[in-house]
């Protein structure tokens, strides 16, 4: 019988199998067929970043060892360290501006942190743990002080990732934020490094 084991994959692996993982988050996300043409060029571009890690949940019927190259894809995870020359990090470091941080504050969020980029898992492997273990594993013995991610917002807080999120203790840095560029107000949450520590300043 399969089961999922969760691994690192390197950049020539994630080059190979980048359409794969884009079905992955195309379903996740509920995007129309498509959208991982416009998403590719940009996940290509991710992989050159300083410190980008990526880890993969792979189905196998051997969880004793590697999974083979051909083992199916059933999620994804990603980052980078977070720069301040990154589109993301300047609206985030706009945002808390607009809201009234302290410009040493703002530091102190935008300082030094793993900026988790994506996280996906197939609707159908969904609910198994293997959101949890995917993070888990991307964030094991990162150099930053902790990490930074933007997710939807959603009424009650009631999905998955934002339940997965608050279950691991992450906590608000900027809530109902608006990129340029998108209409949807997002949430930026974080939590300090390692997991399982507190949250650093800022991440009140
Ligand atoms: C968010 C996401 C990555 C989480 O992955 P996941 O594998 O479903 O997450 P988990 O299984 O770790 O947690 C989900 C649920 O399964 C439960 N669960 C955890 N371990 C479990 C296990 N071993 N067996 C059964 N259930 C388990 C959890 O309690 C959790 O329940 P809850 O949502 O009611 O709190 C995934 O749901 C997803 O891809 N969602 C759509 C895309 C998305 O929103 N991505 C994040 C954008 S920022």
């Amino acid at each position: 019988m399969s089961t999922v084991v969760v691994e690192a994959i390197s950049a020539p692996q994630i080059r190979s199998r980048l359409f794969e993982a884009l079905d992955i988050y195309v379903a996740a996300m509920g995007y129309p067929r498509g959208t991982e043409h416009h998403r590719a060029p940009m996940w290509a571009e991710h992989i050159l970043r300083d410190g980008w890690r990526a880890v993969g949940a792979f189905l196998t019927d051997d969880p004793t060892a590697p999974p083979p190259s051909t083992a199916p894809l059933v999620g994804i995870a990603y980052g980078y360290r977070g720069a301040a020359h990154h589109w993301w990090d300047q609206q985030v470091r706009q945002g808390l501006v607009a809201t009234g941080v302290e410009s040493a504050q703002v530091e102190t969020v935008l300082g030094d942190y793993f900026e988790l980029t994506e996280l996906h898992v197939h609707p159908q492997a969904q609910g198994r743990g293997i959101g949890e273990a995917l993070l888990r594993e991307l964030l094991t013995d990162r150099p930053e002080q902790g990490v930074l991610l933007s997710t939807p917002e959603v009424s009650e807080e009631d999905n998955r990732a934002w339940h997965l999120y608050r279950r691991l203790g992450f906590t608000d840095v900027l809530r109902h934020f608006v990129f340029v560029g998108d209409h949807r107000p997002f949430a930026v949450l974080g939590h300090a490094l390692p997991l399982d520590g507190t949250a650093p300043a800022g991440h009140s």
